[in-house]
């Protein structure tokens, strides 16, 4: 017998991926949003970086999911209702359920066709498991789907994703997945740690270029989706750790001046002028204990690998700022 997966599909309407891309574009500097890399040739890019060399985090965070296993469990709780924050190709679950019986797995992903695979596949392989994923666009106040009330709730947000928001917009969405949680929900989240530029600088330009084909294929998927015309070969990969901001960049350089159409609009590009695609903010334990206690949750675990490469904390939802109830 095969899980049953239940879909439920809250993808933004075309017109306002439009409106946001446009408005991107026309701001100085010029951006677009790292959510919009996730289309599905995007989400198997991101894939293929997970397993270049140069980019240390994933590996290194399912080692630390793999060594604490039974902790874990102990932790999120078996019989949970468990959500799952940017779930992609659903591999880093896997690691937990070979630890913990959740009764429910709640995948969230913006990517629909890659979120529809990853849940067949892993109902096939767990037919216990009732699945409900929903895509949706979790960066903004999320929808979720009607749940089977009274489960406890737990909520796992791997990879480092909350480093692609800036940091107040973090505690934005913190508070957000709290309140979904409930007081005393629990959240398993990994994180990036700081570290020297140098490994920064390798794991965002690996010699492979799946990172640079990655950024690239936004403007991809914008001709596509938007109706543009950006020529890929007039612009080029640039990522670095700017050590002030304590965050990775990602930009695409135009190589020329040009004018692109998107959606009917003229979009002008000067020489060496840049579209900033992803920012992907790192933290010391303590920096994300400190915005995590701000968002309403108390640290509870963290696990770091040897070489401080990752960390992954375990963090409970009290389900108020400062003992008062929570309005925003
Ligand atoms: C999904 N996110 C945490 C990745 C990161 O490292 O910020 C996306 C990525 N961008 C370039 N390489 C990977």
């Amino acid at each position: 017998m095969n899980g049953r997966i239940h879909f439920f599909d809250y993808h933004p309407p075309v017109a306002d991926i439009r409106e946001e891309v446009l408005a991107g574009l026309s701001r100085r500097p010029k951006r677009v949003a790292p959510k919009y890399f996730y289309d599905q040739r995007g989400s198997q890019l991101f894939d293929a970086i997970t397993e270049a060399p140069e980019y240390y985090p994933t590996r290194t965070e399912v080692d630390i999911l793999e060594s604490n296993g039974s902790q874990i469990a102990d932790f999120l709780g078996n019989d949970c209702m468990l959500m799952e924050l940017g779930s992609g190709s659903s591999r880093k679950i896997r690691v937990l359920l070979d630890a913990l019986q959740p009764a429910a797995y709640v995948p969230l992903d913006i990517s629909r066709s890659h979120l529809l695979d990853a849940a067949t596949s892993l109902a096939q392989d767990y037919p216990e498991l009732e699945v409900y994923a929903a895509c949706t666009d979790y960066s903004s106040d999320f929808e979720l789907p009607e749940l089977p009330a009274d489960l406890p709730r737990a909520a796992f947000f791997p990879g480092s994703s909350i480093g692609n928001f800036e940091p107040e917009e973090a505690g934005q969405l913190l508070k957000r997945v709290g309140r979904h949680l409930g007081e005393g929900g629990k959240l398993l989240i990994g994180v990036d740690l700081k570290k020297d530029k140098a490994k920064l600088d390798a794991a965002y330009n690996d010699a492979g270029n799946v990172t640079a084909a990655f950024n690239l294929n936004l403007l991809e998927r914008i001709n596509r989706e938007l109706e543009a015309d950006f020529r890929l070969e007039c612009f080029e990969h640039l990522a670095f750790f700017n050590e002030d901001a304590g965050r990775v960049e990602m930009h695409l350089r135009s190589t020329r001046e040009q004018q692109v159409s998107v959606a009917g609009q003229p979009i002008r590009f000067a020489e060496g002028e840049s579209l900033h695609t992803e920012n992907s903010y790192k933290y010391s334990v303590e920096e994300f204990q400190a915005l995590a206690e701000d968002s309403g949750y108390q640290a509870e675990t963290v696990w770091t690998d040897e070489g401080q490469l990752f960390s992954v904390h375990c963090l409970r939802y009290r389900g108020g700022l400062n003992g008062k109830s929570m309005h925003n």
